[in-house]
């Protein structure tokens, strides 16, 4: 199985990605988290990818390319992959489709967690006590919003036309979104034993 998990800041995609990877015994890739180990570890980017990350914007198509592209031909090679945040842009999503389709590792379905990006702002802010991240302050997420509905949101109609989108309402609980990609899946929500089933 190989799936793409997109939606505005907040709206769930770390929360289903770390369940649904489990359930189908896939490789979650998130592109936020491998930016922040760039900075954790000092990379030669690591500054600029901090100042991007603090600011909301985007990092360089190039870069989020550059560091996924591996890690995805791999993942397939294992099973699958699940794509948390990326791609992000027109741009990426048409030069991952290209390497994808070279490499024989197209994903199946471009889940889209659909919300009105203000409703999450509190969300957003709930969580900032708890982990503290750089961009979790209330300017930063109004940003990171607005990014999104520039640069991302459009993806949507992109996945649409290739027949590969799933939307999904992720203003219900945890366990109903969960429950609505499975079922947009045509999978089982409630199997009975570990599915892990690559497919
Ligand atoms: P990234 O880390 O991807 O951040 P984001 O897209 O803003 O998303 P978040 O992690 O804030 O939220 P989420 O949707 O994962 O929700 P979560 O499950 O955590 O990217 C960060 C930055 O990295 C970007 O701004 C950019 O700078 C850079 N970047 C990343 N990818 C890039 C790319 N491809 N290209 C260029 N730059 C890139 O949930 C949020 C909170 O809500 C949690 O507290 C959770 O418990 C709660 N929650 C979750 N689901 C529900 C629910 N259904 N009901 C109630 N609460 C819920």
């Amino acid at each position: 199985m190989r799936l793409l998990l997109l939606g505005p800041p907040g709206s769930g995609k770390g929360t289903q990605a770390k369940r649904l990877a489990t359930r189908f015994g896939i490789r979650h890739l998130s592109s936020g988290d491998l930016l922040r180990a760039q900075v954790k570890a000092g990379t030669p980017c690591g500054q600029a990818v901090s100042e991007a990350l603090t600011k909301g914007e985007l990092v360089p198509d190039e870069w989020v390319l550059d560091m996924l592209r591996e890690p995805m031909i791999e993942a397939s090679a294992e099973g699958g992959y699940l794509l948390d945040g990326f791609p992000r842009t027109l741009a990426q999503a048409e030069a991952a489709g290209e390497m994808a389709k070279a490499e024989g590792v197209v994903a199946d379905a471009a889940i889209f967690l659909r919300a009105d990006p203000e409703q999450l702002v509190e969300r957003l802010l709930g969580r900032a006590a708890e982990l503290g991240r750089s961009d979790d302050n209330e300017a930063t997420i109004r940003h990171r919003i607005e990014v999104y509905n520039d640069k991302t949101a459009p993806l949507r109609e992109y996945y649409a036309e290739r027949g590969i989108l799933l939307d999904v309402d992720a203003l219900q609980p945890p366990d109903d979104v969960y429950r609505d990609i499975l079922t947009g899946l045509g999978r089982d929500p409630e199997p009975s034993s570990a599915e892990n089933t690559p497919a």
